[in-house]
């Protein structure tokens, strides 16, 4: 990853905080994307810390730099400058090998776009990440199994994302990033092309991963969905704007 020239720039998170182990911890992110004739910050000193089994809900103008803030966090891409921690890991001086190992057995992702490989049925999309981590086919094909299951799409093991609607996409694409219970998963819109009774059914899963101690960043337009979450933060303009402690959950 790139050297940091703010790297020695003091931490601003809250000192009585530091007791709680951080799954994930971000100090003054930017990122810049750069062409020939144009500079866009996404990111500015961006900070942010969720501690591990939290549940944190991000809204945001379009634009505002959520989509580039999750896959940031989901080590998807690399940051201009400041540091990001990972469990406990800083991401700096990682190699693209260290990079895709931490991904691989830590995040589960939720794309916006789904981002389903279109010649892949449902089982193979589903699949991916578990053959990356190395789990034994009996152990897939019963995860794969259940997960089809809690998302309502069993029957539709065989299709290919052709062949679904959008909603049965995302669902799968949710299906993908649930199926190997991972540490941390990141969501980018999960629900967006749900109706609001799978949306909350989807969001349903999404706490009961949560329960079993899953640490969960969800991007979501949904007022009602965002306030589910422990913890609700609003990005305007590449930075976190406000910060608020949800009275439905813990
Ligand atoms: N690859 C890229 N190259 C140049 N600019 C980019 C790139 N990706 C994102 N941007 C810019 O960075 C800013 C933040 O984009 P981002 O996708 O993070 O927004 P968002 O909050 O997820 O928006 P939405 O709600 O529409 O999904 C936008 O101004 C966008 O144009
Ligand atoms: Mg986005």
């Amino acid at each position: 990853m790139m050297l940091s020239a703010m790297a020695a720039q003091k931490s601003t998170v809250d000192e009585s905080q530091q007791a709680a182990a951080p799954m994930f911890l971000m100090e003054n992110i930017s990122k810049v994307y750069r062409t020939d004739l144009i500079e866009t910050h996404a990111l500015r000193s961006f900070n942010l810390r969720v501690n591990a089994g939290e549940f944190v809900s991000v809204t945001g103008p379009s634009g505002s730099g959520k989509t580039t803030f999750l896959n940031i966090a989901g080590l998807l891409e690399d940051y201009s400058a400041g540091r990001y921690f990972l469990d406990g890991v800083d991401t700096q001086g990682l190699g693209d090998r260290e990079l895709s190992r931490l991904r691989n057995n830590k995040i589960g992702f939720v794309f916006q776009g789904f981002n389903l490989i279109p010649d892949l049925s449902v089982f193979d999309n589903i699949d991916v990440p578990l053959r990356y981590r190395g789990l034994p086919a009996a152990e897939r094909k019963r995860l794969i199994g259940e997960t089809l299951e809690r998302v309502g799409l069993l029957s539709r093991a065989k299709h290919f994302p052709s062949q679904l609607s959008g909603g049965q996409q995302q669902r799968v694409a949710v299906a993908r990033a649930l199926a190997g219970s991972p540490a941390f998963l990141l969501a980018d819109e999960p629900t967006g092309n749900l109706d609001s009774v799978m949306a909350r059914q989807i969001m349903d899963l999404l706490e009961n991963l949560n329960d079993q101690g899953t640490t969960i960043i969800m991007v979501t337009h949904d007022p009602d969905l965002a306030a589910r979450a422990h913890r609700h933060i609003q990005i305007i303009d590449g930075e976190v704007a406000e910060v608020t402690r949800s009275s439905m959950r813990g």
